[in-house]
């Protein structure tokens, strides 16, 4: 048996005795945030260019956000969705007004808002229809149904039998899709860039062909805007870049300036099949997630932050083209704003570990991805500091 934890014990020594090990964490303890740096408890400073897992799309600790938050606190933290406030009313206004104009279910994460767009396919289409398409490659979350709805198996693993109903289309491939689509079919389920996945961008006309497809034969379109999301890509939502509007889309990560949120949002058509009594989140559209939400919708607003998150767009673009040209390891680079993609021919981790000595965080994902969500309120100085870091650590792989 562990000895007892005493007050002299470090941080690690708690989490080894305390805290479930189904993460793999770097042994760094982080004390503090502000814009894009953290800091750790030894005080050492570092540049997050994957603040929040992409949670913290204005950066660390947002001063409208804090503002909001603290004086809501104060006034109403918590009360039941039997009761209206008038900030999950207005938050809800705000999202419908800057989407497709339709009606806000909230939850508290994106897992939860994916389970809520899978029960409502279910419940708004024919009874006979319960199956749903989603896309190999991509990422839904982590609720028993979302895993389901993720085509990864490495994910599923040890975990069957899962939610019956899914069927995987190859991203991107239409003809693929179509073939899937039987009269039990009520929904596709896509993500319109794939994140976590390794930043995939949908060939041209894919996601307006799913549109085709859904109209077609009746199903629903549903687009996972967990991490595309609330001005990523410097749109407010990834589907205005293709053109193309879901009936269903599903929200979290950034939607409330780094604290727990979610929200599905649909047509005021297809919004009353979610009838009262079959689907609920107890902390949905809380009062401090709701302050958090309107806080963030304002300050991308009033900060212009969606020119911004292009212009940066712009910086990255060019900073690792350019690597790419000098470093016969960058295989390529993916982005649509601030979602950005660089696959190696090398271990990403490696990178990420390197990173981490030079002060710099970023992120790997399916082995050779070097993945970055940066904040929209980077500086440029930032950026470059970053990609001077990044630059650095990649070519001295070769
Ligand atoms: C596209 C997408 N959907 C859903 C999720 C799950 O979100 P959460 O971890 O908030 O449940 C994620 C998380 O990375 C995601 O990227």
């Amino acid at each position: 048996m562990k000895p007892e934890v005493t007050e002299s014990d470090t941080i690690g020594d708690l989490f080894a005795r305390y805290v479930v090990p189904n993460y793999t964490r770097f042994p760094v303890s982080i004390a503090r945030g502000e814009g894009s740096q953290v800091w750790d408890t030894e005080g050492n400073r570092y540049l997050d260019l994957f603040p929040g897992w992409g949670c913290n799309l204005l950066g660390h600790c947002p001063p409208a956000v804090v503002q909001a938050v603290g004086q809501q606190v104060q006034e109403l933290i918590h009360v039941p969705n039997t009761w209206q406030t008038s900030l999950q009313g207005r938050w809800a206004q705000m999202l419908s007004e800057r989407s497709f104009g339709g009606q806000a279910f909230f939850c508290n994460s994106g897992a939860e808002a994916n389970e809520a767009a899978i029960k409502l396919a279910r419940l708004h289409t024919p009874k006979e229809r319960y199956k749903i398409i989603s896309f190999k490659g991509g990422f839904h979350g982590r609720t028993l149904g979302a895993t389901a709805a993720t085509a990864q198996v490495k994910y599923h693993e040890g975990l069957g039998p899962l939610m019956a109903g899914f069927r995987y289309a190859p991203f991107g491939d239409l003809e693929g899709t179509a073939r899937l689509v039987d009269d039990e079919t009520a929904a596709i389920l896509v993500e319109p860039v794939q994140g976590e996945g390794g930043i995939h961008l949908p060939p041209d006309g894919f996601l307006a062909g799913l549109r085709q497809l859904a109209d077609d034969y009746g199903l629903l379109l549903m687009f996972d805007e967990v991490q595309t999301g609330c001005g990523r890509t410097g749109e407010w939502f990834a589907y205005e870049h293709f053109d193309v509007v879901p009936d269903i889309m599903t929200l979290a990560k950034s939607l409330c300036g780094g604290i727990a949120g979610g929200a599905m949002l649909t047509t005021a058509e297809i919004a009353p099949s979610l009838r009262p009594g079959m689907h609920a989140a107890t902390f949905g559209g809380n009062p401090i997630a709701a302050a958090a939400g309107i806080a963030t919708l304002e300050t991308i607003e009033n900060e212009n932050l969606l020119s911004r998150a292009v212009a940066l767009s712009a910086i990255f673009r060019e900073r690792l083209e350019q690597l790419a040209a000098e470093c016969e390891l960058v295989r390529e680079l993916r982005i649509l704003g601030l979602m950005i993609g660089l696959q190696i021919e090398a271990d990403a981790e490696q990178v990420v570990d390197r990173c981490m000595k030079e002060n710099l965080l970023v992120n790997g994902t399916q082995g050779n991805v070097v993945r970055l969500l940066p904040a929209m309120t980077l500086t440029d100085a930032e950026a470059h500091e970053g990609c001077d870091i990044l630059t650095d650590v990649i070519k001295q792989l070769t």
